[in-house]
């Protein structure tokens, strides 16, 4: 039995097809956990923009008003979140849906209130709840609202709090799954890529915008039970060369 993370962006839900939520449900019923936590970017922006709330970005964070806050929280929790539920129920699994906030699963703290808002990094992860699902045959659908310790809802980047949730249950696999076949560099998607070479490609401004949570989740999660952590894209068909996998560096040798 093994554990598996995978990060479904808000990119690609809308296009996932019935097959990509029955491979999910395959995994279970051999006696795989399946953890997903999902995005939501397109989807909080129609909503935004169709009440007429402005939201701007930062540095790749989205800036997060009391206005915007409810927004995210509703779509994501309310919306995208049911909607992945009723997606593998119809594929033949129980799924449940919970927030960062339920069962304190995500515990997060503002990272800069003056030039992000209520944005969080997550500090803790409590396994309980995400166990408790598991043990039950159940899949968590996990959306990216965490709460600080005053119980104040805080928007949480999703591809970081798939990170720490991977490192928090020690995933043996981590995905992301999202709008594009994976790292490009020059045109050309790149199989596999080093930890340092990763380091180097969001310097270079090779990896940029959304990319960049995703390959700093992928680093971040990299462990000794965890040494590759893979980039696909959602509506291509998913085989061994699929995507880009992000790895731990190899260590030289020396005889
Ligand atoms: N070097 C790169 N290779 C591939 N994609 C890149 C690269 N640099 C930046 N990107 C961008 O990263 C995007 C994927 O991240 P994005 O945040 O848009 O999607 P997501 O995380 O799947 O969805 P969400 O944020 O809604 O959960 C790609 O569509 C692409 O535009
Ligand atoms: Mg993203």
């Amino acid at each position: 039995m093994s554990t598996s993370v995978l990060k479904i962006g808000g990119s690609t839900l809308e296009k996932l097809s019935d097959t990509f939520y029955q491979g999910i449900v395959n995994r279970v019923e051999k006696g795989d956990n399946v953890i997903i936590v999902h995005g939501g970017g397109p989807a909080i922006n129609h909503q935004l923009e169709a009440l007429a709330i402005k939201s701007e970005f930062c540095e790749g964070l989205r800036k997060t008003t009391t206005d915007v806050l409810t927004i995210v929280e509703q779509v994501l929790s309310g919306q995208t979140n049911k909607e992945i539920v009723r997606k593998l129920k119809l594929a033949g699994a129980e799924a449940v849906g919970i927030s960062g906030c339920d069962g304190s699963t995500l515990i997060a703290k503002e990272i800069d209130v003056h030039k992000w808002g209520y944005v969080g990094n997550v500090t803790t992860v409590s396994t309980k709840l995400l166990d408790l699902l598991l043990t039950n045959q159940m899949i968590p659908v996990v959306a990216p609202v965490a709460m600080n310790q005053l119980g104040q809802p805080l928007n949480v980047n999703a591809d970081a709090a798939a990170s720490a949730i991977a490192a928090a249950v020690s995933a043996e696999e981590f995905v992301f799954v999202t709008d594009v076949d994976g790292v490009f560099h020059n045109g050309k998607k790149l199989d596999q890529i080093y930890s340092k070479q990763a380091e180097q490609l969001i310097a270079d401004g090779v990896i940029s915008g959304g990319m960049i949570p995703k390959v700093k989740g992928a680093l971040a999660s990299l462990t000794s039970s965890l040494n590759k952590v893979r980039i696909v894209n959602g509506n291509a068909p998913y085989d061994e060369r699929s995507g880009t996998i992000i790895m731990t560096q190899v260590k030289a040798i020396i005889s």
